[in-house]
């Protein structure tokens, strides 16, 4: 895509922007994150009276610790994604209106996550202060993304976020955990309804392009988070817990945009458009297949340290 292109392009979506803001800020309603936390839980670290972070203090499951953990460090790299959407929608009109208010909801994350876990003792401070300045000083950076593989990715990002945070919140076995992060899953999955009418409204204007870019995104897809130190390690034992899965991703992210879009019964592609679409159901199938066997072999696993323990 070339820059004339891109420039019609932020033009020609302008009012699908518009009504989509207007949407959201008459949806979306008011919550204070302080109402989220358990404040009367904390006492100092240091001190007189304090008592320094231990594992035994903590509540939470390790998986769970885990797992609120790597959601707060993705969350706290927003600086790097809004430098990412302020590059690819620009600060004009609203677009730029949009960059501020969907910036300003997701502070609320990591502000309301990190107050929770300090005040409830739910993982070890320093660690969580060394990992969150390693993750903010790497940064995120998705190397220049023409402005649809934008609207694709952060589509699939939000929802994908959502299902994270919603079933790392059931899985701590916490209810103001669950509670909080079910809150949080509420913002991404407006901000993923935000995004996916832009892709609506751009399979209407440039649909070979928009498929193209759905399919890169697809293929290429990476969480947020995926730079942070230990990612592989952490994302594996998430998965291993059921929060976040190869099937999850497949079935409750890519498939339901996929078909709310009507990717695979649009007409009218050209031959890139079409080539993009056979690709794209090429590496489904396979996607299909693989999560098929990671829940199976995660299942035998189970079945096996349940024979163990007799
Ligand atoms: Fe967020
Ligand atoms: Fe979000």
């Amino acid at each position: 895509m070339t820059l004339s292109d891109t420039t019609r392009l932020l033009h020609e979506l302008e009012p699908v922007v518009a009504e989509n803001l207007d949407r959201h800020l008459a949806t979306s309603k008011e919550w204070m994150p302080h109402e989220y936390i358990p404040w009367s839980q904390g006492r100092d670290y240091v001190g007189p009276d304090g008592e320094p972070w231990s594992v035994e203090q903590s509540q939470l499951s390790p998986i769970a610790r885990t797992a609120l953990e790597l959601n707060l460090l993705t969350e706290d790299n927003l600086p790097s994604y809004h430098r990412e959407i302020e590059r690819a929608f620009g600060n004009d009109g609203p677009w730029g209106t949009w960059v501020g208010r969907w910036t300003a909801e997701e502070g609320r994350h990591g502000y309301a996550l990190r107050d929770y876990l300090l005040v409830t003792r739910g993982v070890d401070p320093v660690e969580l202060e060394r990992a969150r300045m390693a993750t903010m000083t790497e940064g995120f950076d998705s190397g220049d993304k023409p402005l649809l593989r934008v609207c694709a990715y952060v589509s699939f990002q939000e929802l994908a976020t959502r299902v994270s945070h919603r079933n790392t919140g059931r899985y701590t076995d916490d209810p103001i955990a669950n509670k909080l992060m079910a809150r949080i899953s509420m913002d991404e999955n407006l901000h993923m309804i935000f995004y996916r009418n832009l892709v609506t409204a751009s399979l209407e204007i440039s649909p070979d392009e928009m498929v193209k870019a759905i399919r890169d995104e697809i293929v290429d897809f990476q969480m947020p988070g995926a730079g942070i130190e230990g990612f592989q390690r952490k994302a594996f034992q998430m998965a291993q817990a059921g929060i976040y899965d190869p099937r999850n991703h497949l079935d409750d992210v890519v498939m339901p945009l996929l078909r709310h879009w009507g990717v695979m019964e649009l007409t009218g592609l050209g031959p890139e458009g079409e080539q993009a679409r056979a690709e794209l159901a090429a590496f489904l199938a396979t996607a299909d297949s693989q999560a098929a066997t990671f829940v199976e072999k995660r299942e035998a696993a189970a079945a096996r340290r349940a024979a163990r323990a007799g």
